[in-house]
C-alpha cells in the first residue's frame, strides 16, 4: 500500500491504472475509521481492480463552532487496517495541498441539499461537495463508495456528479451498526458510557417508527411526534430534527404509502449524532 500526499502524483497514478483497463474504486474518509469505513473499502475490492482511500479531514465542512479541531485523527491505525485489506493507495494530502493559498472557488450544492443538514449545518454541504469534487478529479477512479448514514450528503453526491458530468459511479452501501443497534460512526468514540446508552435513542426512535408504521399508523407527523418523544425519553439532550421524508427528495411526505426515509439528528451531551432508517409501509 503506497500513502501519497500530493495531488498530482495521485492523479498520475490513477490515470495510469485507468489507461491499462483496470477499475478503481474511491473510498473518500476523514480516518477515524470504523466497520462502517471498511464495509466500503471490502465492497471497493469486491467490485474493482485496485482501491485507493482518501483520509483528510475537510475544513471546509466544519461549521465555526463545529468539532474540527477535536475530530479524531487516527491515521497510523487507520493505516494499519488498510493495509490489512489490501487497499493499493491511501491519499492523504495535507490542508495546504488541497486548499493552497487563494483558493476561492466552491461548489454550489444541488437542492436537496437545503433542507435538514443543510438548515442545521450552514455551508456543510457547499464545503462537502466542493472537496468531493476536488478529490473526484484528482482521484479519477470508475465508482465512489459512500456510506447511507449520510444519507443526505450520498444524494447531495448523486445529485453533483449528474448534475456537473462527472464521470464516477456514486455506489451508496448500507449502514453498518453495533450489535445493539447504534450507527458506526467515527463521532461515538466521544461518547462516556452513559451517553453511548442515551445515543441509543436514536435507533430507538428509527425502530419505533417502524414498528408503528407496520401496525397502521401511516401518519406522517404522528410518526415524527412518536420519534421526537422516543428521542427524549431515551436520553437525547437536543433533536435539531426528526422528519420522515420522501427518499429521493427528502421533501416531507404526509401518509406513508410507499417506502419513506426517516431521519433523525439529536444531541447527546456535546455530541451530535445522525441516523436513518428506509420505513415500509
Ligand atoms: O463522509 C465523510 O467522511 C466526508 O463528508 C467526506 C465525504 C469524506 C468529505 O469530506
Amino acid at each position: 500500500m503506497r500513502i501519497l500526499t500530493c495531488c498530482s502524483e495521485a492523479y498520475a497514478q490513477v490515470d495510469h491504472l485507468r489507461r491499462q483497463g483496470a477499475r478503481v474504486g474511491f473510498v473518500p474518509t476523514m480516518g477515524a475509521l470504523h466497520e462502517g469505513h471498511l464495509s466500503l473499502v471490502r465492497r471497493s475490492r469486491e467490485d474493482c481492480d485496485a482501491t485507493v482511500v482518501s483520509i483528510f479531514v475537510n475544513p471546509t465542512q466544519f461549521g465555526p463552532h463545529e468539532d474540527f479541531s477535536r475530530y479524531p485523527r487516527t491515521f497510523e491505525s487507520d493505516c494499519a487496517a488498510l493495509r490489512d485489506l489490501g487497499v493499493d493507495f491511501v491519499f492523504a494530502p495535507s490542508a495546504e495541498e488541497l486548499y493552497p493559498a487563494g483558493f476561492s472557488t466552491y461548489v454550489q450544492p444541488p437542492k436537496v441539499a437545503e433542507r435538514l443538514e443543510g438548515k442545521c449545518r450552514p455551508g456543510h454541504f457547499r464545503g462537502v461537495a466542493t472537496v468531493v469534487l476536488k478529490l473526484f478529479h484528482i482521484i479519477p477512479a470508475t465508482a465512489a463508495y459512500f456510506g447511507q448514514k449520510d444519507y443526505q450528503q450520498l444524494l447531495v453526491i448523486q445529485h453533483m456528479v449528474d448534475d456537473l458530468n462527472v464521470p464516477i459511479r456514486v455506489v451508496g452501501c448500507p449502514i453498518v451498526r453495533e450489535p445493539d443497534g447504534l450507527a458506526m460512526s467515527s463521532r461515538n468514540r466521544y461518547l462516556s458510557q452513559a451517553e453511548r446508552e442515551a445515543a441509543l435513542s436514536l435507533w430507538k426512535a428509527l425502530t419505533a417508527a417502524q414498528s408503528a408504521l407496520s401496525s397502521g399508523q401511516r401518519d406522517a407527523r404522528e410518526l415524527e411526534q412518536l420519534m421526537q418523544t422516543t428521542l427524549y425519553t431515551q436520553g437525547a439532550d437536543r433533536i435539531d430534527y426528526a422528519v420522515v421524508a420522501d427518499p429521493a427528495s427528502l421533501e416531507p411526505v404526509s401518509q406513508v404509502d410507499r417506502p419513506a426515509i426517516a431521519l433523525v439528528a439529536a444531541h447527546v451531551g456535546k455530541t451530535r449524532l445522525i441516523d436513518n432508517l428506509l420505513l415500509q409501509p
